[in-house]
C-alpha cells in the first residue's frame, strides 16, 4: 500500500516466538521390558505420564526442537505508523466519514418528517412516496456504509497491527488433577450404589433397553415397499388421452405444430388409488413438425408428428413441465435436465440419466387420440429400473 513501507528488523525475529514444541515428533522405546512397544515421545503412556525422548540406547536425552525456528517476518511499519502528519491525515479522514454518516442519519429524518405523501393524492401521492423512499434508502445507505468505511479505515490504517504470538501450552492435566478426576467418579459410582441396589439397576436397564426402539419405529413410515406397483402405469391398449384437469378427450387436431399438452388417461380418477395412479400416468403431448423427428421408434409411436412423453423426470421424479418451442427442448425446473424431443428426448443438458419414456400413440375408430400400450420402460427416476 501506498502509506507503508518496511523497517528492517532483527533478522530472524525473537527465537522464543512461534516455536511450536511439537509432541510427538521422536519415536522412542518405552521400556526395556517392553521393548516392542513403541511410544511417541511426549504422549501419555497407559500409566498416564509422558514418555521422555530417549537416544538409542534408551538414555533420556534433552528434547530440542526439530525444525530451526524461522521467526517472524520482519513487521512491515505504515506511514502513520512513523510520521505524525500522515497519522493526522488518515485521523481527518476517519472523521470525515463518521461526519457523512451523521448527515445521512440527518438526512433519513429529514426526508421521514419532511415528506407527508398522505398529504397529496393520486400522482402526487405517488410522486412524494417515491421521494420518499428514496430519501430515506439515501439518509439510511450513507449513514451505513460511511460508518463501516469509517471504521474499516480507522482499523487498518491507526490501530496499532502488531503480531501477536499466543504460546502453545501442554493440553493435559496434571497427575494430580487427573488423579482427583478417577477418584472422584469412583466415589460417586460407589455413592450411587449401582452394584448393591440391584432393583434400580435392573430397572434402569429395562428402561434403557427398548429407548432404541424409539429411532426404529419411524422408519416403519418409509414403508410399504412399492413393489412392482411402479413397473406399469394406468395406460393401456385404446385408453383415451384427456386433458388435465378438464378430462376432455383430444383429437389430433386439437393440437398445432408446437402446440403442448398435459394429459391424463380417460377414467383414472376412479381407479383404486388415484392420486398414484395420476402422478405415474402424467403426460406431456407435444405436436412437431412431421419432419423434425429423426428417430425411426419415436415417427412409428406418433401420430401426425404428435408425441407424448412421460413428464416424471428420469433424474429424480419432478415434473418436466418447461417446453421451449423453438429449440424443442424440454426442461425441468428441478435442477434443469434438458431433454431434446426431436431426438426422442434425449437427455442433452443435467443430471437425467435417461431420455423420459415415450407413450405409444394412435388414433382409435371415433379419430381420438389413444395409447397404444403402456409405456415400455419404467418412468421416472432411473434407479427404479435396477433389481
Ligand atoms: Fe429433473 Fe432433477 S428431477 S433434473
Amino acid at each position: 500500500m501506498s502509506d507503508q513501507h518496511v523497517r528492517p528488523a532483527a533478522a530472524g525475529g525473537d527465537s522464543s516466538i512461534g516455536t511450536d514444541q511439537a509432541e510427538g515428533s521422536e519415536r522412542v522405546h518405552e521400556t526395556a521390558t517392553n521393548a516392542d512397544i513403541t511410544r511417541t515421545a511426549g504422549e501419555p503412556n497407559p500409566e498416564g505420564t509422558v514418555v521422555p525422548a530417549q537416544d538409542a540406547h534408551g538414555a533420556e536425552v534433552e528434547r530440542s526442537d526439530r525444525y530451526e525456528n524461522p521467526g517472524l517476518p520482519a513487521h512491515v511499519y505504515r506511514r502513520s505508523d512513523t510520521d505524525p502528519k500522515t497519522a493526522t491525515r488518515r485521523e481527518r479522514e476517519v472523521a470525515t466519514f463518521f461526519g457523512l454518516s451523521t448527515l445521512g442519519t440527518l438526512l433519513f429524518i429529514v426526508a421521514f418528517f419532511a415528506i407527508k405523501p398522505t398529504n397529496a393524492s393520486g400522482s402526487e401521492m405517488l410522486a412524494r412516496v417515491g421521494l420518499s423512499t428514496r430519501l430515506l434508502g439515501l439518509g439510511l445507505g450513507l449513514a451505513l456504509f460511511c460508518i463501516g468505511i469509517g471504521a474499516i479505515h480507522w482499523a487498518k490504517t491507526l490501530m496499532p497491527d502488531d503480531e501477536i504470538v499466543s504460546e502453545r501450552h501442554p493440553m493435559r492435566s496434571s497427575d494430580e488433577d487427573r488423579a482427583a478426576a478417577v477418584a472422584a467418579l469412583k466415589e460417586g459410582a460407589a455413592g450411587a450404589g449401582l452394584g448393591r441396589r440391584k432393583l434400580i439397576r435392573n430397572s434402569l436397564l429395562g428402561a434403557l433397553a427398548p429407548l432404541g426402539l424409539l429411532a426404529l419405529i419411524p422408519l416403519r413410515d418409509l414403508g410399504p415397499l412399492p413393489g412392482a406397483s411402479l413397473d406399469y402405469t394406468a395406460w393401456r391398449p385404446g385408453k383415451r388421452l384427456v386433458t388435465d384437469p378438464t378430462g376432455r378427450p383430444l383429437k389430433p387436431s386439437d393440437l398445432e405444430i408446437g402446440g403442448v399438452i398435459h394429459v391424463q388417461p380417460e377414467g383414472v380418477d376412479e381407479m383404486a388409488d388415484p392420486n398414484a395412479e395420476r402422478a405415474k400416468a402424467a403426460v406431456l403431448v407435444i405436436r412437431l413438425a412431421p419432419d423434425q423427428i429423426t428417430d425411426p421408434k419415436q415417427k412409428k409411436w406418433a401420430v401426425d408428428g404428435i408425441v407424448a412423453y412421460s413428464k416424471i423426470c428420469t433424474h429424480v421424479g419432478c415434473p418436466v413441465g418447461l417446453y421451449e418451442q423453438q429449440t424443442h427442448h424440454l426442461l425441468c425446473p428441478c435442477h434443469q435436465s434438458t431433454f431434446d424431443v426431436t431426438r426422442d428426448c434425449a437427455v442433452i443438458f443435467g443430471p437425467a440419466a435417461r431420455p423420459l419414456p415415450q407413450l405409444p400413440l394412435e388414433v382409435n375408430a371415433e379419430g381420438f387420440l389413444v395409447s397404444k400400450d403402456d409405456f415400455q420402460q419404467p418412468i421416472g427416476p432411473s434407479f427404479w429400473e435396477r433389481g
